[in-house]
This record gives structure tokens, C-alpha cells and sequence, in this order.
């Protein structure tokens, strides 16, 4: 797996210290384009399709704190700054610069579904993480099962609402899958209830989008019992905009991913009435990662990860696991 001789063997002498290249924030001489030098260490090349909310930040952070664990792995991180070419990029030149092994967690699915192929056809290992890309070229996917978390969602509204009610659905990006999953899971866990989902829009993930479509929800429905969005930075969004129109006491917001510092602290404030946790994934990616480059085969080509849901109820003790 390691790579033939190279000028920087020198540089990186040093095992024993994981290094974490940035590519934003840290140009030097190495700064995660040049090619992969041979020092003993594996060299991870990871694409993140944006920095831009707590969540990713937090997956980094995992993968990070993962990998210093083991002196022997080096993680180059990249931040597709939410654009898909760039991401598409990253893979690329990943791949040009051979690096042992890949994580990506895509922006999108069917735009990064080929350079992915490409990367695991040229006989580098890649860990998909989180939103996954079409067909199976790929050698690992790790992530959540987002149908489940939906329609859990689904379910635990309609017993809230008593079976009926009207609910706005603010989606994640719907050319991810975890957006598509979120939305058919949902619309499974509430089938057979008199709950009408009145207004839907797809607020690609975003909080100040979040924000926004649901000003025009507010503007068009004057009743409104609950609002479903697909992670907690668009339930918060939501939660802004019904507050600035005085209406936030009027109905109840729900979201996903469940974060200590966001959607904990949003349940355990009053300002969402559940969260449904959704793991980063990040430590499993590299303990997978690890047994890959050790010439392992991985237990199964899909890892799914449990998943919590957190009411005021039960955040003392630690949320309820999905069955
Ligand atoms: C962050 C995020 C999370 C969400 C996940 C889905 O970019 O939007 O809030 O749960 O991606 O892939």
C-alpha cells in the first residue's frame, strides 16, 4: 500500500506525529496538493463537501481526534466549500497525488458518483461517509440509515399531534440521498394519519435558507402545528422566522442530528421538541480506514450506525436508541 520512494521522505521523518493538512487554512510547502511522500505512514486524503456547519465541523474534528490515535496515519483534509465540482476535484487529484486511501462525504450523489468509481477502479480503498453516491463502487460506506431516522420522525410527530395536523417540511438538499431518505421516511412514518404536509421546499441544509422558506410559509398559512426539517440547523432556521412573526408558541419544530452544542441544546432550551441524532461517522472511518490499509476486508460494503432521538423527557438520560 505504501508508496515508492519520493524527495519528501525526509520531511516526514517524523513518525510518531499525525499531521493534519488543510488545504484552506494551512498553505505551506505541503499544503495536501503535492505527492505523497513515503515515510512509514499511510496517507488519508479526506473530502468534506463544506465547512460551513457544526455538524461537518464536528466530523472532522472526530476523524482528527480518531487518527491521532494511530502515529501511523496522516489525514489530508479538504473543504469543498459546498460545490460540487470542487469536490469532484478533490477526489482527483487525490487520486493523482496517490494517496492510500480516500474518504469522501459528498456533497451530492450522482456528481461525485463517477470520480469515486474512477478513484476505487484505479485500486485505491474509499470510505463513503454519510450521504452516499449511486451503485457500489466504492469500497466502504459508513452512515446512519436516514430512511429509519425519517420515518421515526414520521412517527413520533403523529403521535405529538394525535394524528392530525398541519406540518411544513423543510428538506435537505434533494440531490443528496439523506435529504431523498429523510423526506420518504417521514412521509412512511405518518401514512395512515390525517397530518397534511401543507407547504415543503428544499432548504439545501442551510439555516439562512431554512429561514427564508419558512417567512413564505408563515406569510401563506396562518395555522401551522409543526415543523419537520431535515436537520437542526433548518429546524432552528424555521424556529427564527416563526419567532420574529411572533408565532413561535403557535407550533413545534423538529430536527436531526442531535449535536451537544446545537440540537441538545435547542431541546433542552424549549426550542425544538425532538432531535434525531445522527453520528458523524467520523471515528468509524477511521478505525475502517486502519483495517483497510492493514490488508483487512471490511465486515460488510454498508456499516450502518444507530441512531437516538432526544425530547426534554428523556436528555438526562442520554435520549432513547431507534429500534
Ligand atoms: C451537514 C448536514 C447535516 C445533515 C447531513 C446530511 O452538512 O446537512 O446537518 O445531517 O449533512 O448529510
Amino acid at each position: 500500500m505504501k508508496k515508492a520512494g519520493w524527495q519528501w521522505a525526509g520531511v516526514f521523518a517524523l513518525v510518531g506525529a499525525v499531521t493534519i493538512f488543510t488545504t484552506c487554512s494551512s498553505p505551506g510547502p505541503d499544503n495536501g496538493t503535492s505527492a505523497v511522500p513515503d515515510t512509514g505512514t499511510f496517507t488519508i486524503g479526506m473530502s468534506q463537501c463544506n465547512l460551513g456547519e457544526p455538524w461537518r465541523v464536528q466530523m472532522n474534528s472526530d476523524i482528527e481526534k480518531a487518527a491521532k490515535e494511530h502515529p501511523e496515519l496522516r489525514v489530508i483534509f479538504k473543504d469543498a466549500q459546498n460545490q460540487t465540482t470542487i469536490q469532484q476535484s478533490h477526489v482527483r487529484e487525490f487520486v493523482g497525488q496517490g494517496v492510500d486511501l480516500i474518504i469522501v462525504s459528498p456533497l451530492e450523489a450522482a456528481p461525485l458518483t463517477g470520480p469515486i468509481a474512477e478513484a476505487h477502479k484505479s485500486g485505491i480503498p474509499v470510505i463513503v461517509l454519510d450521504r452516499a453516491v449511486l451503485g457500489e463502487e466504492f469500497t466502504l460506506f459508513i452512515g446512519a440509515d436516514n430512511v429509519r431516522i425519517g420515518e421515526a420522525a414520521g412517527r413520533w410527530v403523529k403521535e405529538k399531534l394525535g394524528g392530525a395536523g398541519k406540518v411544513v417540511e423543510l428538506k435537505g438538499l434533494m440531490t443528496s440521498i439523506p435529504g431523498q431518505d429523510r423526506n420518504a421516511g417521514f412521509r412512511k412514518g405518518i401514512e395512515g394519519s390525517d397530518i397534511e404536509v401543507i407547504f415543503e421546499a428544499d432548504m439545501r441544509w442551510l439555516q439562512p435558507n431554512a429561514q427564508s422558506e419558512m417567512e413564505s410559509a408563515l406569510t401563506r398559512f396562518p395555522d401551522i402545528d409543526l415543523v419537520y426539517a431535515h436537520n437542526d440547523p433548518g429546524a432552528y432556521g424555521a424556529y427564527l422566522a416563526a419567532k420574529a412573526a411572533g408565532r413561535e408558541k403557535d407550533m413545534l419544530f423538529v430536527g436531526i442530528d442531535g449535536l451537544p452544542q446545537e440540537g441538545l441544546a435547542y431541546v433542552n432550551q424549549g426550542i425544538l421538541s425532538a432531535t434525531f441524532e445522527y453520528p458523524t461517522g467520523g471515528k468509524e472511518a477511521i478505525t475502517y480506514a486502519l483495517a483497510i490499509l492493514k490488508g483487512e476486508e471490511p465486515p460488510a460494503k454498508h456499516v450502518v450506525l444507530p441512531s437516538r432521538f432526544y425530547t426534554k423527557e428523556n436528555l438526562a438520560q442520554g435520549g432513547q436508541w431507534l429500534q
